[in-house]
Parts: structure tokens; sequence; C-alpha cells
């Protein structure tokens, strides 16, 4: 069977990281986001994927040299504009005339997919979506249905309080090839604001499958950072990572790594391979990239570091996320959702609580970044 996988997305609101990495080549727990998306659905029956891309292309061409991953077979689509949700999937699935996945490129989830192909299929749908369950929908594409399933409307960013169902859009969608003639070619087109919303309007057509399992949208720096807590949690898996070993109670390392005799952990931990920490240091809840360097006594809390961070000593890391072959001097303080661009370089006693530093060791590393599409 064949998915195709939604990632032409510019993923704004993790910027810079997506400056320089595509959001679903980001890793979760040191593990990129789409491979762990990849085994999902191999271990559901996909043997073939379309990438639907835009943006940044060449970047998962090369992540993935051979075409393939784990036994499946990766085709890229790649838009020359972007053509939106429905777009995308249209240009992607030229040639496909079987029923066929959709998935966003940036939702976490367990959603036992072969139990959703089976309700599409009793159901006699001609597009099935996935439902999950939010304390707050009023971010997202709520969607009330019959009881037995049947889509009845499309509610996008009900305000507080005001939305008929907790029940929201978590995009993945079970397809039927009639569904593409209702796109049209080469627009762009909003498979949940206009497509979707349009198949109500025909009985019968529309159904959604409501999944209370681990449902999580990556895309914030906030639940960027939950995902690493899932993971180290023991929520996307056994353990934290593919290979990775606890050597002690809450640490968890991958190959050879230096951790310091006098560095203390707390809670849990992922170390990748070549990583290296300094004596005096304290991992708290915090994931190390691959190649990762911690300087003396620096405190690394709730937060990841990726491939080839290197952090200085004294300095502190909190709730934050630095980027792969950034450089921290010396004493930094870097708090409250801060992103650190892949590259940059931050002098000794720097401070930054919430802020974006921009990709690279240049003056302009300080200027705003505009994150959002609002
Ligand atoms: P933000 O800019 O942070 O909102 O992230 P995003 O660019 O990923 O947008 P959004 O989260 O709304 O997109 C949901 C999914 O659709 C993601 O997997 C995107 O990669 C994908 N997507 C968004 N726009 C396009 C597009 O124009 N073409 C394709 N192929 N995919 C898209």
């Amino acid at each position: 069977m064949k998915a195709v996988l939604l990632v032409g997305g510019a993923g704004t609101r993790l910027r810079p990281l997506t400056l320089t990495t595509p959001k679903p080549l980001l890793p979760i727990a040191n593990q990129a986001f789409l491979e762990r998306q990849l085994s999902w659905l191999a271990s559901h029956g996909i043997d073939e994927v379309i990438l639907s891309l835009g943006y940044l292309p060449d970047v998962f061409v090369e992540h993935f040299p051979g075409g393939s991953y784990g036994g499946i077979r990766l085709r890229y689509a790649v838009e020359d504009h972007p053509l939106g949700t429905a777009g995308g999937i249209r240009f992607a699935s030229e040639g496909i005339t079987e029923r066929f996945v959709v998935c966003n490129g940036d939702v976490l989830t367990a959603l036992d997919l072969t139990a959703m192909i089976e309700f599409h299929d009793a159901h006699g749908a001609a597009a099935t979506i996935y439902l999950s369950r939010v304390v707050d929908p009023s971010a997202f594409g709520v969607v009330p249905t019959r009881a037995d399933g049947e889509v009845i409307g499309f509610i996008e960013k009900p305000p507080p309080g005001a939305a008929p169902t907790d029940w929201i859009n978590a995009g993945t969608y079970v397809l039927e090839p009639s569904v593409l003639d209702r796109i049209p070619p080469r627009l762009e087109v909003s498979i949940e604001r206009e497509t979707f919303p349009r198949m109500v309007e025909t009985r019968g057509a529309l159904y959604a499958y409501a999944s209370d399992t681990y449902w999580l949208d990556i895309g914030t720096c906030e639940t960027y950072l939950e995902a690493h807590a899932d993971a180290l949690a023991g929520r996307l898996g056994q353990t934290p990572a593919p290979g990775a070993r606890e050597v002690s109670p809450g640490l968890w390392t991958q190959g050879d790594v230096s951790i310091d005799s006098t560095a203390r952990v707390e809670g849990t931990c992922l170390v990748g391979m070549g990583a290296g920490v300094g004596s005096g240091c304290v991992l708290a809840d915090a994931v190390l990239g691959p190649r990762v360097e911690i300087g003396e006594g620096a405190r690394i809390e709730r937060s990841v570091l990726l491939e080839g961070a290197r952090i200085g000593g004294a300095s502190v890391v909190t709730d934050s996320v630095v980027g792969p072959d950034a450089r921290l001097g010396s004493h930094v303080v870097v708090t409250d959702q801060t992103i650190v661009g892949a590259s940059a370089d931050l002098p000794p006693h720097t401070r930054i609580s919430g802020g974006r530093v921009r990709p690279g060791p240049t003056a302009e590393a300080y200027r705003p970044i505009e994150v959002g599409k609002g």
C-alpha cells in the first residue's frame, strides 16, 4: 500500500532550526522524525511512500541516499511553488489507482493505522480522517460527527469554549483515488479548509476514525521539547532511541560516550554517540545529540542539544533547543524555550530567555526572526 507524506511546509514556528533542516528531518531523541514515521508506516503494511516536497527538497534526497528506508521505497514529488495540503496530495498522487494513506509530516502518533483502514473499508467511505482528542481545540480544526462516525462539519480554530467537540483533525487520512478528482490540478488548495468541508455535502463520503492513542504535533518549540520528554518517559517506544542502552538508572547512551565520573544525571537523559560531558556537569531530563560537548560545570535541563553542539563551562541551558554545531561560550545562560540556530556562536556571558538566534556565526545573530505565519 502507498502513502503520501506532506513534508513541503517551511515549518515557520520552529525557526531557526527549520531554516537549515526541514521540520520532518529534525531529530526526536536522536532519530529523524521522518524515520520514526516511516517505521510506523512500515509496521502497518506501507511499502511505498511519496514525499510531497517543496521546501529544502535536496536535504531529503541527501538524507536517504539509497532512495529507501527500512523496506519502504521512497519517491519524491517536488512542487515548484507551494500547492497547499490538497494541491500537494494531488500532485504527489499522479498514477495512484488504489486507496492510499496521507500523513502530515509533523505528527507523532501511535495510531493503529491498520484498524483505521479496516474502519474505512467497512464504511465504504471516499475518505476517512483520523481524529484525536485535545484539551483545548481552539488551535485546531474541529470535526463533529454522527454516532456512526460520518463527518457533519469542519470548524477551523473555534474561539476558546465555543467548539462543539474536542475531537480534532489529527492529520492522517485514508483516501480513495476518487477524492483526487475533487482537487483541481496545479493550484494551491487546502484539504482541511476546502476539499473535506465540501465533501460533507455528499452523504456517506467522509467518515472519521476517532482514537485516543498517543498524538502530538511536534511543530512548536514547546511540543518539540514535549516529544523529547515523551521519548525519555518511554511513551514512544521501549527505548528513547534505537540502539540506546540504559547504562545506569535514568542514563541512556548510544555507542561510545565520555561522561566524567563527577557529572550528575537527574531524571532520564539520552547521550548520543561520541558525546562528551565534562566534570561537575548536571544533566537533568536532557537529550544530547551525537558529538555534543559539554564543558565543566555546565547544567543542561529539560533541553535538547543537537548534533555537534558545544556548550562552554559553567553555562546553563534550560527548556531550550541548541541547534547543530552551535557553540555557546562559557557562563552563557539560555532559558525559556530559546532556540539557537545551527552553527551560531554565542560569546561568553550571553543571556537569552525565550529568544531565537539565527543560524551561522554572523553579526546578524540577534536580529529578530519571524516565527509562525500570523
Ligand atoms: P508552520 O509554518 O510552523 O505552521 O509549519 P508547516 O509549514 O509544517 O505548516 P503546517 O504545520 O500547517 O503543515 C502541515 C503539514 O503539511 C506539514 O507536514 C507540512 O510539511 C505540510 N505542508 C504545508 N504546506 C504544504 C505545501 O504547500 N506543500 C506540501 N507538499 N506540504 C505542505
